[in-house]
């Protein structure tokens, strides 16, 4: 019986597996980082042996695999992708080079020509990127409803229909997606369907990370990661995830395998020794600061609309309450910030270039759930590829680990310094 069960994520995250047939290193405090692009085979049978098993589930329990190239299967990859299925409370995990390839990965395995997936309105611009300049082409339908309108969803739903997709918080606009109410409504679909042909819901969860959000636990079937931003947590690596039941691992590991958009050793080491031991740590800190940076927000004039999962104000503000909570149940609303100057009183790209030139606590950079506070301008940026609808003025927070009073001290000198004086 494993004691690490007793333990609770927050210290599961610090010390990983107690042992690992995948690689032993129960000598090392921190495991080694391995760096073998290829493995000597002792015989022609084991290399056989190390193709014909490839696909299936490797445990920290079993027998130590046979490892043949990096680009199939290696040991650090490995042990995080434990990591991040068990964080999750999903079957499995593979990994893969960025959250786009991730993305890219988790549909492109399920879908052949002719199926459909439907997709929330608003979701990273490369992904609505992925959904409405290159899919189409390959012969992969793609609509677009919003998740939370059930009767319009039900009325899209077809035969070919295969995936509903979303992000939950949406980015940049954090809205929320109910996912127990999802579910329900796939269970009725899926009533009337073969198994090969269910319908499956995938929900993008970069943004809340298992720590703020397990959607597994509300009926989601597939949980995607961008690894780049709150589980790396540093801004050093690159790095994409999908949970996914165990029926779909080997094909995700094919899949894998022959397109090659892996997770290098390298960043995954990385990933597992720096970012998922301080996860719990940064984001309660994040949040904490970002609660501070909302509500002082929300108090100025100059700020038409702020949003942040956790004000009072914010729309939907029981689901937030039902959907996100930490380990410990405490409610985890997260470290991103959206919000909206008025434009009669201040403009949003001079308070942005303000803050570029001259605040030292917040950068102007895309990307997000890094130890630095960021700030940029979706519309023009990460979201561009919508041609500025989703809000020109508005403005995209992601909070680092600086001191909330820095941070509040730069943005109300940018607000001071950019603000049109009343005639
Ligand atoms: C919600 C979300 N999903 C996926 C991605 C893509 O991740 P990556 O840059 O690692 O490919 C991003 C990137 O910003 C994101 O914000």
């Amino acid at each position: 019986m494993s004691k690490r069960k007793q333990y609770r994520p927050t210290t599961r995250l610090v010390h990983g597996p107690e042992h690992s047939a995948k690689w032993d290193f129960s000598h090392h405090v921190t495991p080694p980082l391995s760096s073998s692009t290829t493995y000597r085979l002792d015989s022609a049978k084991r290399g056989s042996r190390g193709f014909m098993e490839f696909g299936q589930h490797v445990s920290d329990l079993g027998e130590t695999p046979v490892y043949i190239y990096d680009r199939l299967d290696e040991p650090t990859r490995s042990i995080l992708e434990g990591e991040l299925a068990g964080v999750e409370g999903g079957e499995c995990c593979v990994t893969f080079a960025s959250g786009m390839a991730a993305i890219s990965a988790a549909i492109g395995c399920l879908m052949v020509p002719g199926d459909e997936i439907i997709a929330h309105p608003m979701v990273y611009g490369c992904t609505h990127s992925l959904f409405t300049n290159w899919y189409p082409q390959r012969g992969f339908k793609v609509q677009r409803i919003d998740m939370n309108d059930l009767d319009a969803l039900r009325a899209a739903i077809t035969d070919s229909t295969r995936i509903l997709y979303f992000e939950s918080p949406t980015n940049p606009t954090l809205q929320l997606i109910d996912i127990a109410a999802l579910r329900e409504l796939v269970d009725d679909v899926n009533a009337k369907r073969s198994e090969d042909r269910k319908l499956l819901i995938y929900i993008d969860n970069t943004f809340a990370t298992p720590f703020g959000q397990r959607p597994l636990e509300h009926g989601a079937d597939v949980v995607l990661h961008s690894l780049t931003k709150n589980l790396g947590g540093f801004g050093t690596e690159l790095g994409g995830a999908v949970i996914c039941p165990e029926w779909m691992l080997a094909t995700l590991l094919l899949y894998r395998k022959d397109f090659g958009g892996i997770l290098s050793s390298k960043s995954a080491w990385a990933i597992m020794v720096y970012g998922l031991p301080t996860l719990a740590l940064r984001l309660k800190r994040q949040q904490y600061t970002a609660k501070k940076v909302a509500k002082w927000l929300e108090a100025r004039e100059e700020i038409a609309q702020t949003i942040w999962p956790g004000l009072e104000s914010f729309p939907q503000y029981e689901l937030a309450k039902r959907q996100h909570r930490d380990f410990d149940g405490d409610f985890a609303p997260g470290n991103m910030i959206y919000f909206t100057p008025d434009p009669k009183l201040v403009s949003a790209e001079a308070f942005v270039n303000y803050i570029a030139q001259e605040a030292y606590s917040l950068t102007l950079a895309v990307s997000l759930g890094h130890t630095k506070t960021l700030i940029e301008m979706p519309a023009s940026m990460t979201h561009s590829v919508y041609g500025g609808g989703s809000g020109g003025q508005s403005i995209r927070l992601s909070i680092g680990l600086e001191s909330p009073r820095d941070i509040i001290r730069d943005l109300g000198t940018a607000l001071d310094a950019v603000k049109k004086r009343k005639k």
